[in-house]
C-alpha cells in the first residue's frame, strides 16, 4: 500500500485478528488486509452512506468481498465475530465515543491513530480496560501520526507515558518536534499563569525523553 500510515497501521494486524474497521471511509485499508491475507477476517463500516459507496466501488474495483456496514460506531456491528477493531483518521472524542459501546468480552486488541489529544486517549483507553503495549510514530506529508496498539495486557503507563508515549529512541525527532512547539506556545501564550504553568509541567515532563 501506498500510504505509510495505513500500511503501518496494517502493520499491527495479525493472522488470528477478525478485524472491523470502523470509519473505513474508501476502505483502503480493510482492502489490503483482504488482499494481502493478512488476518482471518475483515469487515469495514462507516456512518456515512456516502463513504460505504465508494467502498462498495473500490471492493468492486478490486474483486474482493468485504462485508460493509452503515453504523455509527459499534451500533450495527455484531462483535461476537470480531477480536479487533481498527479506529483511524478521526479525534479523539469520536474514537473515545466509538468505544463507549466495545465488548470487552470479545474485543481484544484496539489499533488507534487519532488525530489529536493523545493524552486524553491513552488516559481513557486504559480506564475502560485497555493498555497501551506498542506505539509506532511515523512522518508522511508534512505530519507525525501516533498509531497505537492497545491490548488487554495489565500495564499501567506512568504520566510521562501518558503524555508522549512508551519512550522510544527512533521517535526522537518527534520528541524534538514536540518539545520546539510547546516552546513556540509557552513563548507566545499571554498572561494566564495556570495555563503556562501546566505548559512547562508538560515541557519538564518531556525533557526526560529528550
Ligand atoms: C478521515 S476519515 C479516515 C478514514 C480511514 N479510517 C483512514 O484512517 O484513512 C474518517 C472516517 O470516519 C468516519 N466516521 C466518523 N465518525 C464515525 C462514527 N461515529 N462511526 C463510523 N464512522 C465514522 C467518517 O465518515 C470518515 O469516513
Amino acid at each position: 500500500m501506498k500510504q505509510l500510515r495505513l500500511n503501518t497501521i496494517a502493520g499491527f494486524v495479525e493472522k488470528l485478528d477478525r478485524v472491523a474497521d470502523i470509519g473505513c471511509d474508501h476502505a483502503y485499508l480493510a482492502i489490503f488486509l483482504k488482499k494481502e491475507k493478512k488476518c482471518t477476517s475483515v469487515i469495514a463500516s462507516d456512518i456515512h452512506k456516502n463513504a460505504l459507496e465508494m467502498a462498495k466501488k473500490n471492493c468492486q474495483k478490486e474483486n474482493v468481498s468485504i462485508p460493509l456496514f452503515l453504523s455509527d460506531g459499534l451500533e450495527n456491528l455484531d462483535q461476537e465475530k470480531l477480536n479487533t477493531l481498527i479506529i483511524s483518521g478521526m479525534g479523539t472524542n469520536t474514537i473515545l465515543h466509538i468505544l463507549e459501546s466495545v465488548n470487552k468480552k470479545y474485543i481484544q486488541k484496539l489499533i488507534l491513530q487519532s488525530n489529536n489529544d493523545l493524552p486524553k486517549l491513552r488516559k481513557k483507553v486504559q480506564k475502560i480496560g485497555y493498555s497501551l503495549t506498542e506505539e509506532k510514530i511515523i512522518y508522511e506529508n508534512g505530519h507525525y501520526y501516533v498509531i497505537g496498539k492497545y491490548t488487554k495486557e495489565k500495564r499501567k503507563l506512568n504520566c510521562v507515558e501518558i503524555e508522549y508515549g512508551i519512550y522510544h529512541e527512533e521517535n526522537h525527532s518527534y520528541y524534538l518536534y514536540l518539545f520546539n512547539e510547546l516552546k513556540g506556545i509557552v513563548k507566545n501564550l499571554p498572561g494566564h499563569f495556570s495555563k503556562k504553568l501546566r505548559l512547562y509541567w508538560k515541557l519538564w515532563l518531556l525533557k526526560r525523553y529528550l
